[in-house]
């Protein structure tokens, strides 16, 4: 198996080492454009090989994307990073553009890849995949829900004082500080629903810092997180070559599902072998839907902007 991590940054790196650290794969590339940063990121990675006991094949590649030939899977992270007090949305126009040439890029190598993107604002870089890329729709997803749905049960498990590993929950919606919704209603520990469990203020407060998990970790690092986010994209890349059929929230293609359509949004969805493979489309409350409904507005007015 092959897969290419693009942009060698915090994510990126991050991730790559998340995938051969679990020898997802045999032959791992990772690419930026900035002259010998993955080569560095790479041969650091691989200077651990023995030390961890991985057998994947790491290399750097500064921009050459022959290299990338035949991936069965790549990751999109290159992109700039939001600073303190940024929004994801304020890195649009900057990320659309890099997005849009890398994906291009891969596509002429890689004819059969399946692309995870994580560049943000993530929501509606996946849409420009789609559209630019014209893939089958199970063949592009996003990664946010994952990270979110990963923030959610860690503030959950602070709240319950429990291992997060024994709750189950779910934020859908989009990828943003404001779009995306923690169904607390459905969030379970050992299949007993938390909302029995947390009275309804910490249950708020809990949702609210999911909502705002990336930008707290922003406002404490100085920029944006990357240990669950390259873990997260990990994962899917783990769901998909091992054909998992794990459920994830990850942001796809909607077409009537939760009542939307020509969008990309974050919905739970089955992860294997052919990307996603299933959306599981249960009904929301009216609340919910309502919700849903307005982080759809927020992210098409996003995804407006491509036009322009
Ligand atoms: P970073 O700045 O550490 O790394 C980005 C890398 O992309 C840099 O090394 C840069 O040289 C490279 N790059 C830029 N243009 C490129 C091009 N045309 N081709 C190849 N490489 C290129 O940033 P970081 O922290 O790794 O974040 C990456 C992206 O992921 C950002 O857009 C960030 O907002 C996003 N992100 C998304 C998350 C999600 O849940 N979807 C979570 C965390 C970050």
């Amino acid at each position: 198996m092959k897969v290419t991590v693009v942009g060698a940054g915090a994510v990126g790196a991050t991730c790559a080492d998340n995938i051969a650290r679990k020898e997802l794969a045999n032959e791992l590339i990772l690419l930026d454009i900035k002259e010998g940063f993955a080569e560095g990121k790479a041969i650091d990675m691989m200077q651990t090989a023995t030390l961890l006991g991985f057998d994947t094949k790491i290399t750097g590649v500064t921009g050459d994307y022959s290299k990338t030939a035949g991936s069965d899977v790549v990751v999109i992270t290159s992109g700039l990073p939001r600073k303190p007090g940024m929004t994801r949305e304020e890195l649009i126009g900057i990320n659309a553009g890099i997005v849009k040439g890398v994906a291009e890029n891969i596509l002429k190598f890689s004819p059969e890849a399946i692309f995870i993107v994580i560049s943000n604002p993530m929501d509606t870089m996946t849409y420009l995949a789609l559209k630019s890329l014209g893939l089958p729709k199970n063949r592009i997803i996003g990664m946010g829900g994952t990270l979110d749905s990963s923030r959610f049960k860690f503030y959950l498990s602070q709240a319950l004082n429990c291992n997060p590993n024994d709750l189950q929950g779910f934020v859908i919606g989009g990828h943003g500080d404001t779009t995306m919704i923690p169904l607390t209603r459905l969030a379970t520990y050992q299949s007993l629903p938390v909302s029995n469990l947390l009275d309804k203020a910490t249950l708020d407060k809990v949702a609210a810092d999911t909502m705002v998990g990336g930008a707290t970790l922003t406002g404490l690092i100085g920029t944006s997180a990357w240990y669950a986010p390259g873990a997260a994209g990990a994962a899917l890349v783990e769901a998909i070559l091992r054909d998992e059929k794990k459920l994830f929230t990850c942001c796809v293609s909607l077409e009537g599902e939760y009542g939307q359509e020509d969008i990309c949004l974050g919905v739970p969805v089955i992860v294997g072998r052919s990307g996603w493979e299933k959306i599981i489309d249960f009904k929301l409350t009216e609340d919910e839907q309502a919700a849903f409904n307005k982080s759809a507005d927020a992210v098409r007015n996003m995804n407006s902007v491509l036009a322009e």
